[in-house]
């Protein structure tokens, strides 16, 4: 698309650029944002649904859930020909306010506008992967696209840090707090009324073969979800850890930037992911996962990538007019 060099967004440019923020993926599929447009482009705040978050590690998720929503709206602007510069929690009196998103004169950033055909494709896979493994080569692509976020992907890729991160999901499941599996249940049960995440998404009920625990940990663990089946997961999937060096609000919506980058290459290379945060929503099994690396990486992310067996569907987002806001309205 030709590069306009006006700052200015048309009204069909600013739905453009908040269905591809929406399209991000979120915890719990909450789609904890809004999108308020301005003179010279968007803010991006958190809004969470939730009367209180219970835990630390829900307020991180809601940051790196802004911060993809925030990549891919920089992602259409560059579709639509125009450059963006992002200001991170620009204002201290408005911590919500995660981030500000300024449309500048400039030629947009070319890597950036080739994501955008994966936006709406990319999509959190829980079903069983194929057991080839991903080539380095497009590893490094992965891991080249978080760093050019500001984070570091970790792939876990020799013992005893493969082991050690199958052990840490596998123990989540045994150290889960109460508080949060209730909120794990109220969120994923069919009856709650406020699932937003739909069976289907949930992939099959990872089957038990011994001597181990299947590499994956179901995200409706402990759930009578209907209609899910049981499946044999892959052996092997390829575990990689998404780091950054500092920890904070600041750090987990650069995290959430990166996260969508490398998701939106994964998409475009073929590669399918999905996520087993659990060791990380429990203080102690997240210091076990950082000690893991050689430097001193906080981890904001699990990721588990492979090759598709399965495509879910898309998972259903909020009407557009929830969650865009004009400033001068
Ligand atoms: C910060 C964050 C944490 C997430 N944690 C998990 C997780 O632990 N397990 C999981 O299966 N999915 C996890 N997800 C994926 C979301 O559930 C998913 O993005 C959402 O349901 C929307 O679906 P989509 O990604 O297919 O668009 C996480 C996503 C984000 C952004």
């Amino acid at each position: 698309m030709q590069h306009t060099g006006h700052a200015t967004l048309s009204a069909s440019e600013k739905l453009v650029v908040a269905a591809a923020g929406a399209a991000a993926p979120s915890v719990f599929n909450a789609q904890p944002w809004s999108f308020t447009f301005t003179d010279d482009g968007l803010e991006v705040r958190a809004e969470s649904r939730d009367a209180a978050l219970p835990t630390a590690s829900a307020v991180r998720d809601v940051h790196l859930s802004c911060g993809a929503a925030v990549l891919n709206s920089r992602v259409a602007l560059a579709r639509l020909g125009h450059a963006s510069r992002v200001s991170v929690l620009p204002d201290p009196g408005e911590p919500l306010l995660v981030a500000r998103v300024h449309v500048t004169a400039g030629v947009p950033d070319a890597s950036l506008d080739e994501l955008y055909r994966w936006v709406d494709s990319r999509r959190t896979n829980r079903y069983p992967f194929r057991p080839e493994r991903i080539p380095a080569r497009v590893l490094t692509l992965l891991h080249d696209a978080a760093r050019q976020e500001g984070a570091t992907l970790r792939l876990l890729d020799g013992e005893p840090a493969y082991q050690r991160m199958l052990t840490s999901i596998r123990r989540a499941t045994w150290t889960e707090e109460e508080a949060v599996r209730d909120d794990r249940e109220a969120r994923l049960s069919p009856d709650s009324g406020v699932s937003v995440i739909p069976p289907a998404n949930l992939g099959p009920v990872p089957r038990r073969e011994l001597p181990d625990d299947p590499p994956v940990r179901d995200m409706a663990e402990g759930l009578d979800v209907p209609g899910r089946g049981s499946a044999a997961f892959e052996r092997h999937p390829d575990l990689a850890v998404l780091e950054t060096a500092d920890d904070g609000p600041g750090a987990w919506i650069g995290a959430g930037q990166a996260l969508q980058r490398l998701l939106l290459e994964a998409t475009g290379h073929g590669v399918v992911a999905s996520f087993a945060n659990q060791p990380l929503e429990d203080a102690w099994l997240r210091t076990e996962v950082a000690a893991g690396a050689a430097h001193h990486g906080h981890p904001q992310m699990v990721l588990r990538m492979g090759y598709a067996t399965a495509r879910p569907p898309a998972a259903p987002r909020r009407p557009l007019d929830e969650v865009v806001r004009y400033a001068d309205a």
